[in-house]
């Protein structure tokens, strides 16, 4: 399936998206963890889109459009992928579409997850990240075993300096203004499906995969 996960930060498409890939084998494509990466290793674009992301901005369209082409050209994305924080503006949506349809490649559906702003601001200021595989955690819902290791692969956790809850409130502003309008947008094509997403993760699980016929 070809599959958008659509939602404020922090609403757990992250979560979500790497349970789904695991399961079934449908690579996550997440566009923050790509950049995140970039600005790591501090690579030329690392090093362009590091205060875009500090700041809770979205980085220029043209930019973060280029890499997820880039990366639906890879042969593991033929069967199917998972599109997780992209689109986020309507000028990336567009250019998908074009994209997608030039191959033949159309939607299968975009999942909607909503849950209330202050349960988004509890997750988001609560996450720990593994710095080596990307693992999500949560200090209180999806607390590791041990306090800064990841469970998985042993990796040290962080805190993204995107999750202070200043820099939270802000990027819920920038997914109000920039991001909401995508909702509309893929309801008017038939492909938005909505997935309350204020349960616990395992809930949530069940619900999306019900709603994809997988269940
Ligand atoms: P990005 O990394 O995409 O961040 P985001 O969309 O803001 O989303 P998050 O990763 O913060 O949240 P999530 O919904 O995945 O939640 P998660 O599963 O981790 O983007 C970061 C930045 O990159 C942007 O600000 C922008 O600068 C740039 N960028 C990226 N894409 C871009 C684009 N397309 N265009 C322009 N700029 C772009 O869960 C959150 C927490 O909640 C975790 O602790 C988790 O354990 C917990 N949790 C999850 N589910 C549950 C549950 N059901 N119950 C309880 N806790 C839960």
């Amino acid at each position: 399936m070809n599959l958008i996960f659509l939602g404020a930060p922090g609403v757990g498409k992250g979560t979500q998206a790497k349970m789904f890939s695991s399961q079934l084998y449908w690579p996550h494509i997440s566009t923050g963890d790509i950049l995140r990466e970039a600005v790591r290793q501090a690579t030329p674009l690392g090093l362009e889109v590091k205060h875009y992301m500090e700041g809770g901005e979205l980085i220029p369209d043209q930019l973060v459009i280029n890499i997820v082409k880039e990366r639906l050209e890879a042969s593991d994305t033929f069967k199917g992928f998972i599109l997780d924080g992209f689109p986020r503006t309507v000028e990336q949506a567009e250019a998908l579409e074009e994209f997608l349809s030039s191959k033949k490649r159309p939607l299968d559906a975009v999942l909607y997850f909503e849950a209330s702003t202050e349960e988004i601001v509890t997750r988001l200021t609560g996450r720990r990240s593994c710095r080596s595989c990307g693992a999500i955690y949560h200090v209180v819902y999806q607390p590791p075993l041990n306090q800064d290791r990841c469970d998985k692969c042993g990796g040290w956790l962080y805190q993204r300096s995107d999750d202070q809850e200043e820099t939270v409130r802000h990027r819920l502003k920038v997914y109000e203004a920039q991001t909401t309008p995508l909702i509309s947008f893929y309801e008017e094509k038939g492909l938005l499906r909505k997935v309350q997403a204020a349960g616990s993760v395992e809930g949530v699980h069940s619900l999306v995969k019900k709603i994809l016929g997988l269940a």
